[in-house]
């Protein structure tokens, strides 16, 4: 299969914006190229459009080549740039796999991209046969989210991987909260399917959610793709400065992320011990799915004492649950200590 067939036609035929610094790329005395403000300061210059920098440090960590990564503003810039440059509006769809993150949704409403849905099954994990009868003439884009937002769980790898060989558009596996799960990054197996997009973020291990940074890793042909439409420089130079700083330290972000783990865990045999839980659900990831007794009475006892958690009892598979985030030992005992007077 050849994934640029799968391009939008308008996307394949388009000359990008060539910026001064796609132009000139070396180093100069002087730049009289780019209409900036010549006094220096920190921001007086553009950023690197390609952050050439950030994606020769975080290359070596995932064990792939600067080629095979995307920058965005967040990863929501790539679910946007993904759909934005693969889904023709008015006629072609992605396929989620609810309940899950609510940006893919969100970002094909606006680009006017229909969504196919289908339900995860009551343990939160795929329905292979549903989802593969789903697909249809339409569908270029499949999002599966694993560790899987608001479930928390990891889904089947097995079904991910007959996704990836039976269905001929792309598969984009969410890995937002990968750095908190057992099962290993789908970015291994990059150079197996060339219909393998895989997303990640700054935003949550790496304790970079105000910076707006994530990461898309796919075939260099798809990044080509995604770096044609984005636009010219979208990550500010602090941002780039910021990222390279986190990464010369990723110690910290290790050292973190098990302290985390070891809060969700304690955070999980805590909950279920509560007369109000009805059940716990697993989670590879830096928040637990909680069921209770009555979700609305729950959350609002916790607003009134200025712990602010997440209500998802609307959503499919979710009656009565609250989603909690891990925070740091005190913050949990607090919950506990809040939860228990209900
Ligand atoms: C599954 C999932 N993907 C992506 C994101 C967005 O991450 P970013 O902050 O990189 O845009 C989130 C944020 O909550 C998420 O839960």
């Amino acid at each position: 299969m050849n994934i640029l067939n799968l391009v939008r036609k308008n996307i394949l035929e388009m000359k990008p914006y060539s910026s001064a610094r796609d132009e000139f790329k070396g180093e100069a005395d002087i730049y009289l190229d780019a209409n900036e403000n010549p006094y220096p300061s920190y921001y007086n210059r553009y950023p690197d459009p390609l952050q050439k920098k950030v994606k020769e440090a975080l290359a070596p960590l995932k064990e792939t080549t600067p080629e095979n990564i995307f920058l965005g503003n967040g990863s929501d810039e790539a679910i946007d740039l993904l759909i934005r440059s693969f889904c023709e509006p008015h006629q072609d769809s992605i396929l989620i796999l609810e309940p899950t993150y609510g940006m893919y949704t969100v970002c094909a409403n606006v680009n006017a991209v229909s969504v196919q849905a289908v339900s995860l099954t009551k343990s939160f994990d795929i329905d292979l046969e549903a989802t593969l009868k789903a697909i249809d003439s339409t569908t270029r884009i499949i999002f599966v989210c694993s560790p899987n937002n608001p479930s928390g769980n990891s889904l089947n790898r097995q079904s991910i991987l007959q996704l990836l060989e039976q269905f001929s558009g792309l598969v984009v596996v969410d890995e937002a909260y990968i750095d908190f799960a057992e099962s290993a990054s789908f970015i291994a197996l990059l150079n197996k399917y060339d219909n393998l997009v895989i997303l990640q973020t700054f935003s949550k291990a790496w304790g970079l959610a105000g910076l707006r940074l994530g990461m898309c890793y796919a075939s260099s042909d798809i990044i080509t793709i995604l770096n044609k439409v984005k636009y010219p420089y979208n990550i500010n130079i602090q941002t780039q400065r910021l990222a390279l700083q986190a990464l010369d330290n990723s110690l910290r972000k290790d050292i973190e992320v098990k302290q985390l783990i070891r809060e969700r865990k304690k955070l999980m045999s805590a909950l279920i011990e509560l007369p109000l839980v009805r059940k716990v659900f697993n989670s590879e990831a830096n928040f637990i799915l909680v069921q209770v007794q009555d979700a609305k009475a729950a959350y609002q006892y916790l607003l009134h004492k200025g712990i602010i958690v997440r209500d998802r009892s609307s959503v499919l598979h979710c009656e009565n649950c609250l989603r909690i985030t891990v925070g740091t030992p005190e913050e949990n005992q607090r919950l506990l200590a809040t939860l228990k007077e209900i």
